[in-house]
């Protein structure tokens, strides 16, 4: 693969956020950061929830199972609460629902920045809205859609990232 040498030089820094920062963004961190990885780029990718619920709690056992299923080991993560900070620390933050987005507006207040703000699902279907669902109600299956869909996600992230690299 021909890495563009702006990659180089474009060391990006991602948070992943969902609420309990236990079962979607840990799956998302550990996902983005294999592809871009393996992709050879320079990214830093971490996760945060808005709750703080979990804090120092490992990700969900249905999410790391999940992940190991797929050659992803996620078992070395810790949740953490958002800080408005991290609005400063990252590029871009992706939120995996509408409702979270709406909580990162109120930890952040006046350093909520929206450029750096993103439903992940727009990656795929831009201007749809479309939330990574909760899986926390629910059984095993759900995490499987969950990975199913932010895999699809983090594809189309990085094929976006390079075409906005080719048109520079
Ligand atoms: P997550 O799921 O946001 O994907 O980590 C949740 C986990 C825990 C809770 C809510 C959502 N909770 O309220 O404890």
């Amino acid at each position: 693969m021909v890495v563009h040498w702006l990659n180089y030089i474009c060391a990006m820094k991602i948070l992943m956020v969902c609420l309990g920062n236990i079962c979607r963004s840990p799956l998302a961190e550990g996902i983005l950061q294999n592809k871009s990885d393996q992709a050879g780029l320079q990214w830093q990718v971490d996760s945060a929830g808005t709750n703080g619920l979990h804090n120092g709690e490992s990700p969900h056992p249905l999410s790391q199972k999940v992940a190991k299923q797929h050659g992803i080991d996620i078992s070395r993560q810790r949740s953490r609460r958002l800080v408005k900070e991290d609005f400063d620390r990252y590029d871009m933050l992706y939120a995996m629902a509408g409702d979270v987005v709406e909580e990162m507006k109120w930890i952040a207040k006046d350093k909520f920045n929206s450029a750096k703000v993103q439903l992940l699902m727009d990656e795929v279907y831009p201007g749809q809205n479309r939330d990574v669902p909760d899986p926390w109600y629910g059984g095993e299956e759900g995490y499987h859609d969950v990975f199913e869909l932010i895999d699809k996600a983090c594809d189309a992230l990085l094929q976006n990232h390079q075409q906005s690299l080719q048109t520079l």
